[in-house]
């Protein structure tokens, strides 16, 4: 290898390189569209019997009134379960052990026969448990417009990646060519050929001011600059979106009734909203405070809602001797809202102290019967609040201190904390200006 082309050998090294890297992302973008990936026509069959013959009583994720039925295929055959499905009765009547365990568990609730399918709609049921995969989170609220938002995962970005690569294995090519040409010229122009090569004065001398190591470290600052600038553009715009995310929960308990029609105040539930960071989801015991005489009997033929029931069975209630057992276990609320780890926020800061309502960050719960997120918790809302809200100094008491250090320095527009008198004698200070927006007071 002829020495003086170490350079273009660099070039060549920092273009694959970079190739790799693109490659990488595009199938990293590409695995997103994987997820998002539609079910066979045979499943598709499948979904739509399972959706009219099922639910009723089956989840795929969570226990119902049956088990949750992801990965089911994985621990029944297929013919254990197309016996079950069409005739669980007499399945267990055959003696099937694992058939009889399963009704014993579930005690003895029969589930219905479904002779009515026929093998082969049996079979795109299961094939359909086979191709379930968990929903990505979906984004409900502005129904389609939101799904057309732009995303890193879209189609877009795997065709702007494939088209850089192109260009890339072009410049790749070219860059090949030349070095090749450039060779032969150097040969035909000293006449010698590529061993007997004396050392080329002009080229010796780049050679020295371009310290082969220090090129390699410059290509890889900007290949790993360029990298984590994209990947802090796309934290702080992608990661994590779930706005509109409203996922069901495991009882229907609905904000617009209780907070709504029946005016609960937000607190008698999220007590601590104003009290700490964390503005807890209640404890089974608030429900019961409640439910324990509220049964809905009159909605149900005499019969207790079955969604208070759920209440009881985690409370171990025996409403009919007005009994509590000694197994409860807490209700399993899905969580809507969740910042990352880094993110650090606090509640009673923000209600007790800056005086800022659930609904400007919650949106109007009291509205929803399902709980869904409806601001997109990104760095950049939480930045755009700080930028432009005002602090009320004035008629705060948690903000005394600050009130008194401004109004000391009234008259010295010029001060630390005088600035922020307007022209018209008025206090105007955002939380921006309040140290809002430093780094370590929301990232830890
Ligand atoms: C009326 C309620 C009900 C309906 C409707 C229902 N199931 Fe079930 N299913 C159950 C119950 C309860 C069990 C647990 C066993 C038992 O008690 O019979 C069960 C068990 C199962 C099992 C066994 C799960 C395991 O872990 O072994 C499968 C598979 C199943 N059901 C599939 C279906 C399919 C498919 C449908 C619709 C075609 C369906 N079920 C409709 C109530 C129901
Ligand atoms: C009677 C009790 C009760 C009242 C009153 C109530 N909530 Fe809730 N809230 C719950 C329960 C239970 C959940 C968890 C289940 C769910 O998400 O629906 C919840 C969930 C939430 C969540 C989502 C939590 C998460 O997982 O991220 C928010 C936000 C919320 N409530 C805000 C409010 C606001 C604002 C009000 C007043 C307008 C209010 N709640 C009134 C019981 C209550
Ligand atoms: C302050 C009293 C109160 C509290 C606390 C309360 N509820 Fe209710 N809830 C009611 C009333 C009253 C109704 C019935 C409204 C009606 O007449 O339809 C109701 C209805 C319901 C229903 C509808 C049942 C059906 O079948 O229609 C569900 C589910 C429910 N509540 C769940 C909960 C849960 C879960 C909690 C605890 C997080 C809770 N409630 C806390 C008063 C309360
Ligand atoms: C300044 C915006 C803001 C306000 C005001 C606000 N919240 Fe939140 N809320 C959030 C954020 C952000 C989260 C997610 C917190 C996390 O993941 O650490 C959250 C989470 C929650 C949760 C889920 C449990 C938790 O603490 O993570 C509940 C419940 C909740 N809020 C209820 C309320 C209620 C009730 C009020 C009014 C008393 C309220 N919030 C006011 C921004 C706000
Ligand atoms: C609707 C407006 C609003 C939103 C949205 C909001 N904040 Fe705030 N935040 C405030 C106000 C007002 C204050 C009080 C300013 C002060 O005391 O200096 C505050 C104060 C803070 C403080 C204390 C700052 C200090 O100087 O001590 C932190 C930390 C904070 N917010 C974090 C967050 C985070 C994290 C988010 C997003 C998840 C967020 N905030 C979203 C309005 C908002
Ligand atoms: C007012 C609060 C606030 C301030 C100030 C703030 N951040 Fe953030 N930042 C957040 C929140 C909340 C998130 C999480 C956003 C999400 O989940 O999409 C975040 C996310 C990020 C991420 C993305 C990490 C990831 O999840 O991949 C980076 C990087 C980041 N912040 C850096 C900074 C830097 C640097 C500063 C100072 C210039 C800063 N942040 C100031 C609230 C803040």
């Amino acid at each position: 290898m002829v020495k003086h082309l170490t350079k273009r050998n660099l070039k060549v090294r920092a273009v694959a390189f970079t190739i790799v890297t693109l490659l990488n992302l595009s199938i990293f973008s590409f695995n997103g569209l994987a997820q998002e990936a539609k079910l066979s026509a045979q499943a598709a069959e499948g979904e739509k019997l399972f959706k009219a013959n099922c639910t009723s009583c089956h989840e795929m994720q969570n226990k119902a009134t049956g088990p949750a039925l992801a990965g089911v295929h994985n621990r029944r055959s297929e013919e254990w379960l197309l016996k079950w499905i069409r005739n669980n009765e007499a399945f267990r009547a055959s003696g099937d052990k694992d058939a009889i365990a399963i009704f014993n568990e579930y005690n003895k609730v029969v589930m219905n026969n479904f002779e009515s399918l026929t093998e082969d709609q049996v079979k795109s049921i299961i094939t359909y448990f086979k191709e379930w995969t968990p929903p990505v989170k979906k984004k409900v609220e502005g129904g389609e417009g939101a799904e057309s938002k732009t995303s890193f995962y879209s189609e877009t970005t795997l065709y702007i990646l494939g088209f850089l690569i192109v260009i890339l294995m072009v410049v790749l090519y070219i860059l090949r060519r030349t070095k090749n040409s450039l060779k032969k010229s150097y040969e035909e122009m000293s006449g010698e050929t590529e061993e007997a090569a004396a050392p080329n004065e002009k080229m010796e001398n780049l050679k020295k001011r371009i310290n082969p190591t220090i090129f390699k470290m410059a290509i890889g600052m900007v290949v790993i600059l360029a990298l984590a600038s994209y990947g802090f553009y796309f934290g702080v715009t992608e990661v994590a979106v779930q706005q509109g995310y409203a996922p069901e929960q495991p009882i229907k308990y609905s904000h617009k009734l209780h907070a709504g029609e029946l005016q609960i105040d937000c607190k008698y539930c999220h007590s601590t909203a104003e009290k700490s960071k964390q503005a807890s989801v209640p404890s089974v015991n608030t429900c019961m405070n409640c439910h324990k005489a509220v049964q809905l009997r009159d909605k149900y033929d005499g019969e207790i809602s079955p969604e208070i029931k759920k209440i009881y069975a985690a409370m171990d209630y025996d409403a009919e001797n007005q009994k509590y057992g000694d197994n409860p276990k807490p209700i399993k609320w899905i969580r809507i809202h969740n910042l990352p780890d880094h993110a650090f926020f606090n509640h009673s800061m923000h209600t007790k102290g800056a005086g800022v309502t659930c609904q400007t960050c919650h949106g109007p719960i009291q509205e929803m019967e399902v709980v869904q997120q409806y601001s997109t918790l990104q760095m950049g809302w939480c930045i755009n609040c700080h930028r432009e809200r005002k602090i009320d100094v004035e008629n705060n008491p948690y903000y005394e201190e600050l009130h008194e250090k401004i109004k000391a320095e009234k008259n010295n527009k010029n001060s630390e904390y005088g600035k922020y008198f307007t022209k018209d004698g008025k206090i105007n200070i955002t939380p921006a200006q309040n140290g809002g927006l430093e780094c370590s007071k929301c990232h830890y």
